[in-house]
């Protein structure tokens, strides 16, 4: 990954955001070439079922295939006006009551405008994300040595087609169209599939993506009524639920043979994609569109009281303990520990990690238990 000195950078500087932003934008853009750096490996050790939990992973997988064309109520009609799309109550009161906002200069017609483009804004997001993880475990097949890991990740690359294939078609068909990708966004996943290291591919999407796309589906099942939506993202996350799983399977493993440097990298690769997925939900392509200071706007989200930052924090949840299952909070000087409580996260820490809740997100396992916050 192209690092900033994680030490030196003042991370909640409006201009560094945007800077970054700005650099990143080609709207016409419609093929993005990535070097993927890597060898893909042949293994010549067939044997099945040397990674217990990876081959018990993939039987899981094979049985639980979905088919999006036929599977999720396409009949449904998408009325925004009807539905409400707005997922966060405590950012709506902010944005829209507090007399520094600004945004209180918008009249309620456009206030209606900005939630829907912000929802048609955010499921671009996601579908690019799924883009991504299509293309990361595509790579894992070819750069991991075991067939174990092999094998499963194949299942996953189905399982991210289908994601992009629903998402694409629920914005394109009842949302009228997407949004670019955000340049935050796409810098992250050009990161991760330009680094050489296969281990690095699965810390990136599997679990800092990975698993923010699974907290943030769950905040949004959680709060929609729109019925399709809902029904969508329950199907897409009981896959997502054995992608974070597999991707903390694998990575024990591997984190065991590596020196205090490598676990470090590890920890500052796993920080700067969690700063750039901060910064990619602060969406200033959608101010800029409503004529609002993208600068100001912000500035003033980065403001915004830590109590009222629920579904911010909610992002977390799932990477926080799965970095500490992993050992990465603590490994070496604590270092990811301490940046984590520094943007506010660390309380997620206890809570389960994903190998251990993964099941409880089955189709069949009731709505329930796929939750964010317990
Ligand atoms: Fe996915
Ligand atoms: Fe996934």
């Amino acid at each position: 990954m192209t690092m900033t000195d994680p030490n030196a950078i003042d991370v909640n500087d409006p201009d560094r955001i945007l800077d970054i932003a700005r650099a990143n934008v080609d709207p016409d853009e419609v093929v993005h070439a990535v070097t993927d750096n890597a060898d893909a490996l042949f293994t010549w050790d067939y044997g099945k079922g040397q990674r217990a939990a990876l081959d018990k992973l993939y039987e899981k997988a094979k049985r639980s295939q979905w088919n999006g064309s036929t599977d999720l109520p396409w009949e449904t009609e998408v009325d925004l006006e009807k539905y409400e799309p707005t997922v966060d109550p405590l950012e709506y009161e902010y944005f829209f009551e507090n007399p520094e906002s600004p945004l209180v200069k918008l009249n309620d017609a456009e206030r209606k405008q900005l939630d829907i483009e912000s929802f048609k804004w955010s499921l671009s997001q996601f579908m690019h994300g799924e883009q991504g993880a299509l293309l990361c475990t595509a790579k894992i097949v070819e750069t991991v040595p075991w067939i174990d890991a092999k094998y499963y990740a194949a299942t996953q690359v189905v399982d991210e087609a289908r994601h992009v294939e629903v998402f694409s078609r629920y914005i394109n068909e009842k949302l009228d169209g997407q949004y670019g990708i955000n340049p935050h966004l796409r810098l992250l996943l050009d990161d991760i599939i330009n680094d050489s290291r296969w281990d690095m591919t699965y810390l990136g999407m599997q679990i800092m993506v990975e698993g923010l796309a699974l907290a943030a589906f769950g905040f949004v099942h959680g709060t929609t009524n729109e019925p399709l939506l809902k029904q969508l993202l329950r199907y897409v996350m009981a896959d997502e639920a054995r992608h974070v799983a597999f991707g903390v399977l694998s990575l024990q493993e591997v984190y065991e043979s590596f020196s205090h440097a490598e676990i470090r990298e590890r920890q500052e690769f796993a920080f700067d994609a969690a700063l750039r997925m901060r910064d990619r939900f602060l969406r200033q392509e959608v101010w800029e569109q409503f004529g609002v200071d993208p600068k100001e706007m912000v500035k003033f989200q980065l403001e915004m009281p830590w109590e009222m930052k629920v579904f911010q924090r909610l992002l977390f949840a799932k990477i926080v303990p799965n970095c500490r299952k992993l050992g990465l909070l603590d490994a070496g000087d604590g270092w990811l520990r301490d940046r984590f409580t520094e943007i506010g996260v660390i309380e997620f820490e206890h809570y389960e990690d994903t190998t251990e809740e993964y099941e409880n997100f089955d189709l069949g396992a009731g709505d329930e238990n796929v939750m964010v916050a317990h």
